[in-house]
């Protein structure tokens, strides 16, 4: 569904990632692992097309979309949870959901009642505005606000910081349902270690801009393997 070929990125000068190669398959929930300032949220925005390769291309569901902007991506099936989340604080939770329609164009459906049976909260809060949530709460809304359009791919950048580990726990076995009830592809970008055991069924390491290995299986259940990637 998706897939990286030799992807170079950077921001003016500087360059960050280097001959990324990665691909998702359709149903699978892929991980990216690597410490603070690797690269994780380069690599994202470069799939969301935030960030234009230098080299190297991205194609989503068999396209080239490696010259395509943003929201032409969000049209054609990506959805995306930015690390700052990114909700509109003076919006009622239901107002920042509707922004949300526009992904996916031309899809079937939305997912409002599906929305708020995974996140109830939401349906109780739909009135309040979204900036007096609490962090785990702005993360299900953002996530969320993501999910309404009912996309093929979602991608997810870290969705465990900031917010405390019950709740953590919690959006994993979530992300974990809605990829097998509504077959959603997720790829994910994080550093904690438990978000990664309990979402991925595929992770990779990065290092210093580019991706050095990968684990699936029984690596993915060896904590020492994994930590070896992060600052644990
Ligand atoms: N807008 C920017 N302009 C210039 N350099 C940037 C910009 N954003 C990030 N960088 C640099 O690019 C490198 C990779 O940053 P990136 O945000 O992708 O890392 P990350 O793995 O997501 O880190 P974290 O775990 O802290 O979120 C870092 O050296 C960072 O300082
Ligand atoms: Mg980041």
């Amino acid at each position: 569904m998706l897939e990286l070929d030799g992807v170079r990125a950077g921001y003016g000068s500087t360059p960050i990632l280097r001959d990324v190669d990665l691909s998702v398959t359709e149903g699978e929930i892929v991980g990216v692992m690597g410490k603070n300032g690797v690269g994780k949220t380069t690599l994202i925005r470069t799939v969301m097309g935030q960030l234009e390769p230098t080299e190297g291309t991205v194609t989503f569901d068999g396209e080239d979309v490696t010259d395509r902007p943003p929201h032409e991506r969000a049209r054609l099936g990506m959805g995306y949870i930015p690390q700052a989340r990114e909700i509109f604080p003076d919006l009622t939770v239901e107002q920042n959901l509707r922004m949300g329609e526009t992904v996916n164009e031309g899809g079937d459906r939305l997912l409002y009642d599906e929305v708020f049976e995974y996140f109830p909260i939401l349906a109780e809060r739909r009135d309040q505005d979204g900036g007096t949530m609490s962090g785990g709460q702005q993360q299900m809304l953002a996530i969320a606000r993501a999910l309404v359009a009912n996309p093929d791919l979602l991608l997810l950048d870290e969705p465990s910081e900031g917010i405390q580990p019950s709740i953590v726990e919690q959006i994993s076995e979530d992300m974990r349902t809605i990829n097998e009830e509504l077959g959603t592809t997720i790829l994910f970008v994080e550093q904690n270690l438990q978000v990664i055991r309990d979402m991925a069924d595929r992770c990779y390491a990065m290092e210093r801009g580019t991706l050095v290995d990968q684990l699936d299986g029984d690596a993915l259940s060896d904590e020492d393997a994994i930590a070896e990637y992060l600052a644990v």
